[in-house]
Formats: C-alpha cells, structure tokens, sequence
C-alpha cells in the first residue's frame, strides 16, 4: 500500500472518507462513496438488510428529497422511494417538472430497519456522515425533508412536522424545506383528507421551487 493509499484508509476508518472525494467531479465521488456505503458494517442494520440503499439520482441535484430509511420493496431491490410511497413521490416530483434522474433520493439510513421500525439513534449516528458526504458532494440548492423522522434526524431536533411543514430551515447553510412523508398521504382514510394532505404538500413543494427559481 502506497502512503496515499494509507492516508485515505485512515481517512475512512475514522469516518472522514469524504474528505478523499475529488469536488470537481461529483459523479466519481458518488460512485467512490456508494462503495463505502455497500461495505459499511457500522451498527446492526448490515446484518438483517438483503441490499444497501445508498439513494440515487442526479450527481448534480438542484433538490435532494430525504426519506427515513428503506422498506421492504427499497430492500429488495436496493433502491430508494420504489415501492407505493416511492409512486407517489414520482408523481410529486413529475408535477414539479423534475425527474428521478434529475434529482436526488436518499435516506437517513441506508439500510432497512427491520420491520420498518424507525431508525434507533446509535443506526442514525452510524449512517448519518453518509449522508452528510452527499449533500457535500451534490451541494443541492434546497433540501426536502419527507415526514418527521427525516426531518429531526438531519437537524437534530424534535420538531412536529405537523407544525413545521412548508417552513424554511437551513442545513449547513443550506436551505431545508420539511413536508409530509409521502406513506403519510396514503394512510388518509377519506377523500378530504388525502386532498388536503396533497394540497399541503403541493404548497410546500411550491417554496422548494421557488428557492431553486431564486438561486439560479
Ligand atoms: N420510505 C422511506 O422513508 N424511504 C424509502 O426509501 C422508502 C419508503
């Protein structure tokens, strides 16, 4: 092993990869650290998960979405937002004129919680510094936040999504908009409700493009 390739695995074992990550060329430093996600045996989730779910999309992402970690249908096929809560997201993401290939998906945890519990802190802690690399390396212009999980894990606070949707926060100087999980809209047991869940939502994604609109 040559004195770089030292620096580097020292870099990684003490959590920091991303700092080996070549800013000018974001497609290779999202490949390089989905390599590490796919190898990572950080807490307990490596162990019950069939695939890792690093997140996908565009390597230059004016919009990242986070969702809370995958589910089943995300586990079995190793991709994020792809089972009937990932329809609808498709179709939000549609109706803003984007695309899954021009935006980014990811997660808090990128491995399943068994049960689809939510993601115990120690697996937060352990997997957060992934995501955190790639928001470094996509420098995405506004970050959605999909439910209350989301939402606290990434700001470290315990906000009610209910309260804060459609606000605006700022992660590292970048700015956070939280609306509802899209599993939330679904769980609606009445025509009026699912439209008002829809529209809320609708509403907020309207700041998000707004924001995009103004950093151009
Ligand atoms: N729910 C999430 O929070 N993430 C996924 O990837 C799928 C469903």
């Amino acid at each position: 092993m040559n004195e770089l390739d030292e620096i580097l695995k020292f870099y990684r074992e003490i959590g920091a990869g991303f700092l080996e990550y070549h800013r000018e060329n974001p497609l290779k430093a999202l490949n390089d650290l989905n390599r590490e996600i796919g190898n990572c045996t950080k807490c307990k989730l490596y162990e019950s998960k069939k695939n890792y779910v690093p997140g996908e999309g565009s390597a230059e992402p004016g919009i990242i979405f986070i969702g809370e970690g995958p589910g089943e249908t995300e586990d079995n096929l190793g991709r994020p937002f792809v089972g009937r809560a990932g329809e609808l997201l498709d179709k939000l993401i549609d109706r803003m004129g984007y695309s899954r290939e021009t935006v980014f998906i990811g997660n808090i945890v990128k491995c399943r919680p068994p049960g689809n519990r939510n993601p115990l802190p120690e697996e937060v802690a352990a997997c957060k510094p992934y995501l955190e690399s790639q928001i470094d390396i996509l420098k995405p212009k506004v970050i959605v936040c999909l439910g209350k999980v989301a939402l606290n894990n990434l700001l470290g606070q315990n906000y009610s999504i209910m309260k804060e949707r459609g606000k605006l926060f700022y992660f590292k100087d970048i700015p956070v908009i939280p609306t509802y999980h899209p599993a939330y809209i679904l769980r609606q047991t009445t025509k009026d409700s699912t439209s008002k869940a829809k529209w809320d939502t609708w509403n907020d994604m309207k700041k998000v493009l707004e924001i995009v609109k103004k950093s151009r």
